[in-house]
């Protein structure tokens, strides 16, 4: 083998030996690898099934709360949350109909909900204030229209 193909060999391999061993540390040391296991529910019975059939906000720990959401053409339910500042909010969500998006402007929630699926995502709102909530999957012809807010007091 000539001297430059060599040296190519080694640097190409040892470049990809560089990227699985950093892939490696951060799944499984700092775990940020994907979800390991999904939520599903029957799209058809999501108002029949718990905790989807009481939608809102719930206690559910000290300084902790859940919000229990349906998504659907065109619109959140329940539409005006609050919650207290500084306290751990769980956001349980699926979609009735078809895809829609979870976006918080401001903050780095963003998620897709889509039929079929549970989605949660957490996040601790320190700042007190009316937060925008929007939907960023295109839905239907309401789309533009589907936003509510959450008050965080
Ligand atoms: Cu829901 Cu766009």
């Amino acid at each position: 083998m000539h001297r430059l193909e060599e040296i190519w060999m080694t640097v190409s391999v040892g470049i990809l030996i560089i990227f699985m061993a950093i892939v490696g540390y951060q799944t499984f040391s700092l775990g940020m690898g994907p979800p390991s296991h999904a939520e599903t529910i029957d799209p058809q019975k999501v108002e029949e099934t718990a905790p989807f059939d009481d939608p809102g906000v719930k206690k559910i720990g000290d300084n902790e709360y859940e919000v229990v959401m349906t998504l659907q053409s065109f619109a959140f339910n329940p539409s005006n949350i609050e919650v207290p500042a500084g306290a751990k909010v769980t956001f349980t969500m699926t979609a009735m109909d078809v895809t829609h998006g979870f976006q918080l402007p401001g903050t780095n929630i963003n998620a897709m909900v889509m039929p079929g699926h549970i989605q949660k995502i957490s996040h601790t709102f320190d700042e007190p204030g009316e937060y925008l909530i929007i939907c960023n999957e295109y839905c239907g012809v309401g789309h533009q229209a589907m936003s509510t807010t959450i008050t965080v007091k």
